[in-house]
Parts: structure tokens; sequence; C-alpha cells
């Protein structure tokens, strides 16, 4: 339907709450990417928070595909949200509701290819969030004032420090290069686990890389080889500079530089 058609109650508890989960996919060359990884971790989100999952993955697929099909965009960004639906107001919840589903299909424009092969500026601030960072729930306040911090800075992300080490980014994953090896924050409940993430890291052990998972600290981020973000929305993104202190030689190194092109390579 037309998004202004779209109506939601007031007193649906993702509104109230922010009780519900979310995923974003997006396609390459008209076709979702790496769909299933999403859905799986879709359904980990809902496991976690005991909401019905309303849709099995094979619905949730064709609902996807036909969206897209719908949609008619060159390339799209697909936006799932569920909420436990709607109640009257009481931060515990019964079991009836019926969860909310929306789905949305939106034009994807892809990052500038210059952004790509000059870098990004990012800077630090503090992880104040939850300690369910695997969740991707729709509760994302600290992620929005996080975001706002970027935006008044002007840089590209915020890259999340908890007790000194360093956790994500706001909307994405860290990656740090320290000589041949790239570390990474382990998975569990202080980062989301990336899709991209996890391709990422297949294709470093892949191209003889060694990978590490574990926290890195602040200092240690400034002092890195190479800095680089990974996401749906940023892919392989490499980061020159954070807090104004320069990354390495100030320019993408060669580690993001090969994950970037034989990241291209896997989505093409
Ligand atoms: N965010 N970490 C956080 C906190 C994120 O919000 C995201 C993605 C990622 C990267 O995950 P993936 O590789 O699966 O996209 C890491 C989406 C794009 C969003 O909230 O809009």
């Amino acid at each position: 339907m037309p998004l202004a058609e779209a109506k939601v109650s007031i007193e649906d508890r993702g509104f109230q709450f922010g009780d519900g989960i979310y995923e974003v996919i997006r396609t390459y060359g008209g076709r979702p990417f790496s769909l299933e990884a999403h859905l799986a971790r879709l359904d980990r989100s809902a496991t976690a928070l005991a909401l019905t999952q309303p849709y099995s993955r094979a619905e949730w697929t064709d609902y996807i595909l036909e969206g897209i099909k719908r949609a008619d965009y060159p390339e799209a960004k697909i936006y799932l949200q569920i909420t436990r639906g709607v109640a009257p107001r009481d931060h515990a919840y019964s079991d009836e509701a019926t969860p909310t589903v929306v789905m949305t299909v939106r034009e994807f424009h892809p990052l500038d290819r210059s952004v790509q092969a000059t870098g990004v500026d990012a800077m630090t601030t503090e992880d104040i969030r939850w300690g369910r960072c695997d969740i991707k729930s729709l509760n994302l306040l600290a992620n929005v004032l996080a975001r706002q911090k970027v935006k008044q800075a002007q840089v590209f992300e915020a890259i999340l420090v908890n007790a000194g080490l360093v956790t994500e980014g706001a909307i994405s994953n860290v990656m740090v290069v320290q000589g041949e090896t790239v570390v990474t924050a382990p998975e569990g409940p202080r980062i989301l686990s990336g899709v991209t993430r996890g391709i990422v890291l297949d294709l470093a052990l892949s191209e003889g890389l060694s990978i590490q998972e574990r926290f890195v600290s602040q200092p240690d981020l400034y002092e890195a080889n190479e800095v680089f973000l990974t996401g749906t929305t940023v892919e392989v993104l490499a980061v020159i500079r954070i807090d104004g202190k320069v990354i390495g030689d100030g320019r993408p190194g060669p580690i993001a530089q090969r994950l970037a092109a034989s990241f291209t390579s896997r989505v093409g």
C-alpha cells in the first residue's frame, strides 16, 4: 500500500515501549543480499524477546521478493519490523497480542565510490547501550544520540567505547588491522553480530589473513595500522581519522582495500 495509508495504533507496543525487532536488507542487482542470514538473525532476535515470529522464512522470502518486484527500484533497501502488537499500556505483556508487522521497500542509494576511495572520518563516543546489543531491537535511543553527535561533528560514524574497549559503530561493526591481523569485537551481548561482519571475516580468512575476535582498547584503536567499518549500508569502508587523529598513513590501507574489493566481487 502507499506509505501514507499505512497506520499503526497509538497503543502499539513498538510505539509505547520500543518492544519489537527489525532487520535491514539491501539488494544487489535487484536481488536481496544474504537474505537467509538476515532472516536467521530476525528469528534469533524474536526468540530472545519471546516474540511470536509471524512468518516462516519461506513466507518472508515471498513477501520480500514480491515487495522488491512491485517497488521496481534499481536497488532497494528492505526494512522489516515486528512489534509485540497492540495492548493497553502495561510494561508486562500478555502472550495474546498479535504482532504488528511492517515491511517497507525504499530505493537504496549506495555510497558514492569516491567516499570509498578516500575513506571517512569517525569519532568515538561512550557506549551507553543496554546489555543485549546482540538483539536487533527497536530500542535505538543510544544509537540515535550517537548518530546525532556524528551529524553535529560532521563525521561519518560514531565508534562506541564501553569501559575503554571498542565495541562497534552506531550503525556498523568496526574492524582494526594490527600487522596482518584483522581484529574485531567478539560476538556476544556487547555487539550486533553483523551479517557483513561475518562475510568479511570469512573473506579475510580465505585471503590468508589471520583474524582475532577480541576487544581492542581505545588507545590501540588510534595506533592501529588500519580501521574499517562493515555493514549492509557501508559495505567495507576505511576510516582514516578518528577524533581528529590520523589512522595509519591517512589513506585506506591495503587490507581494507583488498577486503573491499573481495566484498565487491562476492556481492557481484
Ligand atoms: N544497522 N552494528 C549495528 C549497531 C548496526 O545497527 C548495524 C546495521 C551493524 C551492521 O550489521 P549488518 O552487517 O548486518 O548490516 C552493526 C542497520 C543497517 C540499521 O540499523 O539501519
